[in-house]
């Protein structure tokens, strides 16, 4: 028989499980209108106060939401659709320091493939889940360095591995000194389309993003795009998407708790 206790804890959980659902359910909603109506300005502050009650009535929101909306992002722009693991065991702590290891839109090539390494990531991970760039857009912010003080010292200048055809238009975009909030396409031309034209972008030195742009220098990352977007990929080359599938769905595995740590919730959006 259930005692007293245990049948209101049961009730309690009923009741927060339903409330984290109810939320998620707004959410959910508030997304579709948002999409509908393209985005006005109230419509994403009423998303952004949705999302931010959720995440802090919950730390680890922030995560489960990423994961989801990276799926539905990529699945959007005509991406490979690939089931997203939802049962993770995962921690009870959030704190901003532990962000500290991640990967820098400067780092350089040995700096990118040490961050993934260990992380259990590989150099050809590395590549495909920076083809994530095929979709979105990054702020000027990101490319004052490349574009007007690449040379360490006050030796100003951009970046030479941009192709010298496309620098006059990064600089028009994001002139020097302007509004560095103004925002650009990662993958010039495809910025719509989840597909492997952003790989093309990188080898023809078409990259916006200094740390793309650096997959050109390292014999191994180099190998990996020709295998993608080479000639011989149409004939013998592995599959683009088959492959961003694996890599997106190890990226979610990292850092996962097992044994007696953290737990597996019973609702993603709660604690148990
Ligand atoms: C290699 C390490 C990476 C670096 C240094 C990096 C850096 C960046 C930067 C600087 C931006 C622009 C941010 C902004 O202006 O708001 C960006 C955007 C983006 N990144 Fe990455 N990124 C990396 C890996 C990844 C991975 C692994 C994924 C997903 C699998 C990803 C997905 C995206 C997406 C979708 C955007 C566009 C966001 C938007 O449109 O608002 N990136 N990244």
């Amino acid at each position: 028989m259930e005692s007293a206790w245990s049948s209101d804890l049961h009730r309690r959980t009923k009741e927060q499980s339903a409330m984290s659902l109810d939320r998620v359910e707004k959410l959910r909603r508030a997304s579709e209108l948002a999409r509908e109506l393209h985005f006005t300005g109230d419509l994403l502050h009423l998303m952004w106060g949705f999302v931010q009650d959720a995440v802090l009535s919950n730390p680890n929101m922030a995560a489960v939401l990423l994961r989801l909306h990276f799926h539905d992002c990529f699945v959007e722009s005509n991406g490979p659709a690939y089931d997203v693991p939802t049962g993770r065991r995962d921690g009870g702590v959030s704190n901003v320091s532990l962000a500290d290891d991640m990967p820098d839109v400067s780092d350089s090539i040995q700096q990118l493939k040490t961050k993934f390494f260990l992380k259990g990531l590989s150099d050809k991970d590395l590549v495909l889940l920076s083809a994530a760039h095929s979709i979105g857009t990054t702020a000027c912010f990101f490319m004052m360095k490349r574009l007007y003080n690449f040379f360490p010292g006050g030796g100003g200048g951009s970046d030479p591995a941009i192709n010298p055809s496309f620098l006059p238009e990064l600089k028009s975009i994001c002139p020097e000194n302007g509004d560095v909030n103004v925002r650009l396409s990662i993958d010039h031309g495809s910025e719509r389309t989840f597909d492997k034209q952003i790989l093309q972008n990188i080898k023809d030195g078409f990259a916006v993003l200094e740390s793309d742009s650096k997959l050109n220098d390292d014999i191994v990352t180099k190998s990996v795009i020709d295998s993608y977007v080479g000639l011989l990929n149409p004939i013998l080359g592995p599959s683009f998407e088959a492959d961003f599938v694996e890599s997106i769905v190890k990226m979610g595995q990292i850092g996962v708790k097992t044994g007696l740590q953290g737990e597996i919730r019973r609702v993603c959006a709660a604690f148990n």
